[in-house]
């Protein structure tokens, strides 16, 4: 009975053993942080990894390889990377790796290996060191043109993007911004002026790779104006110049004249002139300015020739004119009328000047009733001297 409880629990014991060295995969294993890692060239790599193995066991010898094999040699043994490589892990749990002075060349599969006193273990899969080599860097605008008081961000572009919290420097027209180091690699600019246009170029501190030089241009809002040199209305015949004024900066190059809804330009250079203007003439004017990488059209303006409103303007004036001269005219000739009919009723009272006057005004109406006849005698007579109208030289 006593040997009985006495024989019982060592199986017990036993098993729980088994099941915490043995059980399925866990107690053993190695487990990297990235394989896919962006370096500038020369910079350093840290691999970050831990590995862990049953209890009981006692950490002989760790290592790096980079060959899958029974035996595999140890990284730091090799020429290539025995200068470079460096174990920052420990013999617990933290296998951590860094590889100085990178290159190219590093892109490969590696491995952990650790050997206990009882085992040996290599951490496969493995992790692949995937290194894109930063060999150039370039500045990104947000705008291509930047319109003053607009702000604008600018990124310091790499083939791939950094993981390990670099400093990126910012430089304008080769000058330090260091004050400026906005958000991880990029620059923001808030509110431009023109002043902030230059040069704009970057790097990474602590490595001597600069991006070429990104052209920021600050362009001000300003539309080009127009001024026309004439003081009020344009006649037909003047001669008027239109001036095209432009603040842009950088400064114009190019003027050009165009006429609304017409296809082609109508002239260039700052100035545009029409001489002894004519109806054809009027139109909506606006100019073009060109500058190194832009064109900016100005507000178009309206240039009316004065000149059948004018002949219409002088109709109505003779119009009117005329219907004045009428009116008083009508206005002399009633007056008159009036005079020479109070006359006419003063005199009714002497007969003898009214019946002279009837008899005057009779003598010149049979004049003219008798000038017929007259004709009709030189008629006859160019023909024939034969009595053919003798009642006409009775008349006579
Ligand atoms: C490595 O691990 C440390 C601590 O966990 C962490 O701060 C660091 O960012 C890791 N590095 C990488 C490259 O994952
Ligand atoms: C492993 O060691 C490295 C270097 O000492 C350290 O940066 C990292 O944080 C450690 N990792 C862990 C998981 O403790
Ligand atoms: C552990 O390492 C020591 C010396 O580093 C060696 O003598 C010993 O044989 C190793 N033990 C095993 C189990 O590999
Ligand atoms: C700015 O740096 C570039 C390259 O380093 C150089 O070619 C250029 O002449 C420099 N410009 C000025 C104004 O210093
Ligand atoms: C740009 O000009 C504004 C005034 O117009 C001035 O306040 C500012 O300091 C200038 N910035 C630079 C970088 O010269
Ligand atoms: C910017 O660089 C270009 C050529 O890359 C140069 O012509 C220009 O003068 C530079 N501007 C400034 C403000 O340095
Ligand atoms: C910058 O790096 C290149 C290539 O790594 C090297 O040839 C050059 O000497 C370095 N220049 C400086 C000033 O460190
Ligand atoms: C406008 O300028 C032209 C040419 O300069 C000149 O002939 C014309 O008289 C000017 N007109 C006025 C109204 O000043
Ligand atoms: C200026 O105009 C001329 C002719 O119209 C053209 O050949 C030239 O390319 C223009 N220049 C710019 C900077 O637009
Ligand atoms: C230009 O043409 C369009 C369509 O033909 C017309 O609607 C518009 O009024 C014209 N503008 C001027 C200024 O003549």
């Amino acid at each position: 009975m006593v040997m009985s409880t006495m024989l019982a629990p060592p199986p017990l014991i036993f098993l729980l053993m088994i099941h915490e060295v043995y059980s399925a995969d866990d107690g053993w294993g190695v487990h990297y942080s990235s394989s896919s890692i962006c370096a500038l060239k020369g910079s350093t790599v840290i691999i970050n990894c831990t590995y862990k193995y049953p209890t009981g066991h006692q950490i002989n010898n760790t290592f790096w390889t980079k060959i899958n094999s029974a035996d595999p040699p140890d990284l730091s043994e090799d020429s290539e990377y025995s200068q470079r490589i460096q174990y920052l892990g420990d013999k617990h749990h933290n296998c951590t790796m860094s590889l100085t002075d990178v290159r190219q060349t590093d892109s490969h599969k590696y491995y952990f290996r650790f050997i206990t006193d009882k085992n040996k273990w290599l951490g496969v899969p493995g992790v692949t060191l995937d290194i894109t080599l930063i060999t150039d860097l370039q500045v990104q605008s947000s705008g291509e043109r930047v319109t003053e008081g607009h702000s604008v961000t600018l990124t310091c572009k790499s083939s791939c993007s950094l993981t390990d919290g670099s400093t990126f420097i910012w430089y304008k027209n080769n000058q330090s911004l260091s004050e400026r180091t906005d958000r991880n690699n990029q620059l923001i600019l808030q509110s431009v002026r023109r002043n902030d246009s230059g040069n704009y170029s970057c790097a990474v501190q602590g490595h001597n790779l600069t991006s070429p030089h990104q052209y920021l241009n600050v362009i001000s809002p300003d539309k080009p104006e127009i001024s026309v040199n004439s003081s009020g209305e344009i006649m037909e015949g003047d001669s008027v110049t239109l001036t095209c004024k432009s603040k842009s900066n950088p400064p114009a190059q190019n003027y050009t004249w165009f006429k609304v809804n017409e296809t082609s330009s109508v002239g260039s250079g700052q100035t545009y002139s029409i001489t002894n203007i004519n109806s054809r003439h009027s139109g909506w004017f606006y100019c073009e300015v060109q500058n190194k990488d832009r064109s900016q059209k100005s507000v178009a303006v309206l240039v009316n020739v004065k000149g059948k409103m004018m002949i219409f303007h002088l109709i109505i004036g003779l119009l009117i004119l005329g219907a004045v001269v009428f009116i008083v005219v009508l206005i002399i000739w009633r007056i008159r009328w009036m005079k020479k009919r109070n006359s006419f009723q003063t005199v009714h009272h002497s007969p003898s000047h009214d019946s002279h006057k009837t008899c005057d005004l009779y003598e010149n109406l049979r004049t003219a009733d008798d000038s017929s006849p007259v004709y009709g005698n030189i008629k006859t007579d160019s023909y024939d001297e034969s009595n053919l109208s003798s009642p006409v030289y009775e008349n006579i």
